[in-house]
């Protein structure tokens, strides 16, 4: 049984364990000099007080020994800490490639969330066990924070932005979502719970309900209704870029620059067309910005993403196209 105010939360994720090892490191190396330095503080007061008005102590010049070590002993105590936690930071911020994807939204005051399949939850999140999840973090209005204490995972939900997060939960049950990052009146209640199933049960979970779109699915939908599909056509002869087989890869800007087009690259060029042009291109695009939800977004991203190379037509690896 728990206790009823733990003095950790539990451990329900593979990167917990990383995180509480590095932390209990760091505590134990701060705790032994805090209680050292107020041991040696008390004892050398007393040792070596003043006993008389004339109490002359005598001069001392430095130690070479004292003075090389109070300089190496912290120094390798803090590369320990600094090479052991640049090791846990590079693992939390690289989500496993066969990670599912969720999309995150948070927005005053509730998380929006979205699986890969297309089911939408509020304030909640089913999960399988044992299976990567990575979260693509995003606020409609203000900046708030994604935080899982089980998971030891907190993000930034910074409107304009994807941040990334992931986990692998490693324990069935309910665990905490809050918001950790003030936001306005009810931000202390801006919270939800993330379900940890068995993968059996995960999926009798997705199946119940109405079938929804995917992303993908949705994406494709508002391509068409956004007429995006007149300039981006399948073929080069478009006014804008192809866009099949673009994500991920590298592409030349118009200044000679290059970008590699990302979820934040695709969610640039659709709110703010000019920032970033495709070498060749005229800037024509006008912008989307406030015509297209956050989700709306991210089904777009997800949509461009999607799209495959048609095998007769490869662009370079620069994205673009030869024009006539
Ligand atoms: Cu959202 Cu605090």
């Amino acid at each position: 049984m728990t206790p009823a105010m733990p003095l950790a939360p539990e451990r329900a994720a593979s990167l917990a364990g990383e995180v509480d090892a590095l932390f209990l490191f760091i505590l134990a190396v701060t705790g032994v000099f805090a209680v050292g330095i107020w041991i040696a503080l008390i004892f050398l007061a007393v040792r070596y007080r003043r006993r008389s008005e004339t109490d002359r102590p005598p001069e001392i010049h430095g130690s070479l020994v004292l003075e090389l070590a109070w300089t190496i002993v912290p120094l390798l105590l803090m590369s320990v800490m600094f090479v052991w936690g640049a090791k846990v930071y590079f693992h939390m911020n690289r989500p496993p490639d066969d990670a599912m994807t969720v999309s995150v939204v948070g927005k005053r005051w509730m998380w929006k969330l979205q699986h890969p399949t297309g089911q939408r939850e509020i304030n909640e999140l089913h999960v399988p066990l044992g299976r990567a999840v990575k979260l693509v973090i995003t606020s409609e209005d203000a900046i708030h924070s994604f935080f899982v204490p089980a998971f030891r995972i907190k993000k930034d939900a910074v409107p304009g932005r994807y941040n990334v997060a992931w986990f692998r939960a490693t324990k069935v049950g309910s665990y905490h979502i809050f918001c950790a990052e003030y936001c306005g009146t009810e931000h202390s209640r801006m919270t939800g719970r993330v379900v940890v199933m068995e993968p059996d049960a995960y999926q009798t979970w997705l199946a119940g309900g109405p079938t929804p779109e995917s992303p993908v699915a949705a994406g494709e939908k508002l391509f068409t209704e956004l007429n995006c599909i007149t300039c981006h056509r399948p073929d080069s002869a478009g006014r804008g870029p192809v866009l099949a087989g673009i994500f991920g890869r590298k592409v030349l800007l118009a200044g000679g620059d290059t970008v590699v087009a990302d979820d934040a690259y695709v969610r640039e060029s659709i709110v703010n067309p000019a920032a970033k042009v495709v070498g060749g291109y005229q800037p024509v695009m006008p912008t989307y910005q406030g015509q297209v939800s956050e989700e709306q977004l991210m089904s777009l991203v997800a949509y461009i993403q999607s799209l495959q190379v048609p095998s007769e037509a490869k662009p370079g690896t620069d994205g673009r196209q030869s024009r006539p």
